[in-house]
């Protein structure tokens, strides 16, 4: 897409549901004082409103809104439009209930809850194209409303006859005939067999659910359907005059979409964040969240906006933990650190009733300005102005670690060699941990992402190779990058059909090294990664590895760096490093412990040439850059839990933040170097 969006400082404010006050006119002027003085310059508005914007059939109500908008632009507040889809009102679902959706046993459900729709359904298209179509008409181009939010939260699949219709037409596109199907899933396995398109039903709990394939063209379809529904969406805003950009608002680790195809019909990504501060030791949570961040930033490779988040705690999480002074503050920026040019909340004002009525909010039950979240709120609001001029930079990044959502439903879903838990995210943060460690930015990729500018790429647990992936892995090396591969990958195709003739597919000879045997481990067992003596990284301590040790057979040019240490295997390659064109691969054989990756990226890591921001950064510190026109932006954010010394090396002046080079627990500075 190419609306370009640029607002020129950073979105504060958030979630507003102005329907559920119009009973009460007092309330709704009191909230826009208490926004200004929150330093709040954006609501967000319409998410859940349908059955207020029409009540019955064709009769819509846009007066509210209407004034709404008007206030809050008469006061300088700009508007985030949302279309309603999200939820729908009853009167629809009673005269037509094939909008409804029908779940994975075929029962179709009753009315309530939200995202509880069919995204085929003609008649929920038609209703939501004459919706966004009359929004985008009245206030489609209102100078108030910077973006449009499509829907809220997009997730869930439906299994009606419309879209079973609809699955059998995206694999005939996909496959032209139902004998490359076959071929392709492996349905001569169990004589699964089909002999024409119009047999194949999605997959369910009481009937088909062990053919990988089927399961994993049935995620793809999902969300090619939802891409679809969006993208109808857009058209109809289009096709009432509006040409705002669009966002949709993704969340956190959400493994029912492929958010990577969501590149091209966004304008710009925003998401969910909902951390549970104060769990566990801060700097983890943080970390944890910085990777999503990563994740939606590399999905356009530009900011991003942090649609929602909570300003105290949320009512949903199995204990609702209220964030600790300086929480909120500190998480505000660390999104702000990783591209975000927003910090938005859910909610503004806390609802009275129903589910979420004891979701944290910038104004709560109480309903005053005097309390410690609206006082924190309004710093945060503060902090953002002062830091305006970082709004819309871009975050530069050296290393990648591939992430890629077709390989995880792929994974999790095949059988062996370990189905408790393959630990997937878990390989994911070890390598992505000590790189931020380091203070290096990191990009989370797919598959699908150019390889080209970073001097590391991290690729684990890459199961699946798509279609000419080994041929990039290849090229990025070929052409002088350092790749680190580990154990289980490149074993299998698009459609979960093995490679045949050895792995890691395609790149046994530049990693030089195949992979033989795959061994799985019970929880309680260990076995050891020792050291070679003479190993060309210095390595010198021995580490644990659990869960999945790989067995390779490595080529004559191939330096072993590490052994393991017990078991049948015990001498066989642990780590490996082989010279390929201009760069180099390692291959990590087994899922080594957390303090293996520090040390090796740490050496790895110089010998690939990653520039750190700062040479020395204490645990626990979060460290990341955001550049524009040769200005670079440091932030330095303490979530170590303890108070630390991080002096700041060069011509940096500050930009937020108290000067020195102690840092307390939660403080967080950013300076700024020309
Ligand atoms: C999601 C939704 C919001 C709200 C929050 C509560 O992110 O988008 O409408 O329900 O969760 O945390
Ligand atoms: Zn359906």
């Amino acid at each position: 897409m190419d609306r370009q969006v640029e607002y020129g400082r950073f979105l504060h404010g958030g979630d507003y549901n102005p329907e559920q006050w119009l009973h009460r006119p007092d309330i709704l002027k009191t909230d826009i004082g208490y926004f200004k003085k929150a330093h709040i310059n954006t609501v967000s508005v319409g998410m859940f409103s349908w059955a207020v914007l029409e009540p019955e059939e064709g009769n819509y109500q846009f007066e509210w809104l209407a004034q709404i908008i008007e206030d809050l632009y008469a006061n300088g507040i700009s508007v985030i439009l949302a279309t309603p889809t999200g939820a729908r009102p009853k009167w629809m679902v009673d005269k037509y209930p094939e909008v409804l959706r029908v779940n994975e046993n075929r029962e179709r459900n009753l009315f309530g809850g939200r995202h509880n729709h069919c995204y085929t359904s003609p008649v929920y298209r038609e209703k939501m194209r004459q919706m966004n179509k009359a929004l985008a008409g009245r206030f489609g181009n209102h100078p108030a409303v910077i973006l449009w939010h499509i829907s809220n939260e997009y997730g869930g699949e439906c299994h009606c006859p419309l879209c079973q219709e609809k699955f059998r037409e995206w694999l005939r596109e996909k496959y032209g005939t139902i004998e490359e199907l076959n071929a392709r899933w492996c349905t001569t396995f169990w004589s699964h067999q089909y002999s024409s398109f119009e047999q194949i039903e999605s997959p369910s709990p009481r009937g088909e659910n062990e053919l990988h394939a089927l399961k994993l063209d049935w995620k793809r379809f999902v969300t090619a359907r939802t891409i679809d529904f969006l993208q109808a969406e857009t058209a109809a805003i289009r096709e009432g005059g509006s040409d705002k950009p669009v966002t949709a608002n993704l969340m956190y680790d959400y493994a029912g979409l492929d958010y990577k195809k969501f590149k091209d019909v966004l304008d710009i990504v925003s998401w969910d964040n909902y951390p549970t501060w104060h769990k566990e030791e801060e700097w983890k949570t943080a970390v944890d969240c910085g990777l999503q961040h990563d994740l939606m930033r590399s999905i356009q490779k530009k900011p991003f906006l942090l649609m929602e988040s909570c300003p105290s705690s949320t009512n949903w999480q199995a204990v609702s933990k209220l964030k600790r002074p300086g929480m909120l503050m500190a998480a505000s920026l660390h999104a702000v650190a990783h591209g975000s040019d927003s910090v938005l909340y859910f909610q503004l004002r806390q609802s009275q009733g129903a589910s979420e009525k004891f979701h944290g909010a910038v104004i709560d039950h109480y309903g005053g300005d005097d309390t410690r979240v609206f006082r924190e709120v309004t710093e945060v609001g503060a902090m953002l102005e002062q830091i305006r001029e970082v709004a819309g930079s871009a975050v530069k990044a050296q290393a990648a670690v591939l992430y890629d959502r077709e390989n995880d439903w792929a994974m999790k879903d095949s059988q062996g060699p370990r189905n408790e838990d393959l630990h997937y995210m878990e390989c994911i943060q070890k390598q992505y941990k000590p790189l931020r460690a380091q203070g290096i930015n990191v990009d989370i990729i797919s598959m699908e992402h150019t390889l080209e500018g970073y001097k590391l790429v991290a690729v684990p647990m890459a199961y699946m190779f798509k279609e000419g992936y080994a041929e990039k892995l290849k090229t990025y090396a070929k052409n002088g990058g350092t790749l680190v591969l580990t154990y289980w990958s490149g074993i299998v195709d698009d459609t979960d059909r093995c490679y045949l003739g050895g792995t890691p597919h395609g790149m046994i000879e530049a990693a030089g090294l195949r992979s033989t045997e795959i061994d799985g481990l019970y929880d309680w067992d260990e076995n050891h990664a020792v050291p070679r003596q003479g190993n060309h990284l210095g390595l010198s301590k021995m580490y644990s590895c659990r869960n999945l040790c790989d067995l390779v057979k490595v080529q004559d040019d191939t330096e072993v760096l590490m052994q393991y240490g017990e078991d049948f295997y015990q001498g066989m390659p642990a780590l490996t490093y082989h010279a390929y064109g201009k760069g180099q691969i390692y291959y990590v054989c087994a899922d080594m412990e957390e303090d293996f990756y520090q040390e090796f990226y740490e050496k790895v890591g110089a010998e690939a040439g990653l520039e750190k921001p700062l040479e020395q950064i204490p645990k626990g510190v979060s460290v990341a850059t955001r550049e524009r026109d040769g200005a670079v932006y440091l932030f330095i954010q303490n979530f170590s839990g303890k108070t630390v010394e991080v002096p700041v090396q060069g011509t940096y002046t500050l930009l937020y933040g108290e000067d020195g080079a102690q840092m307390k627990p939660l403080e967080s500075r950013v300076w700024k170097k020309n």
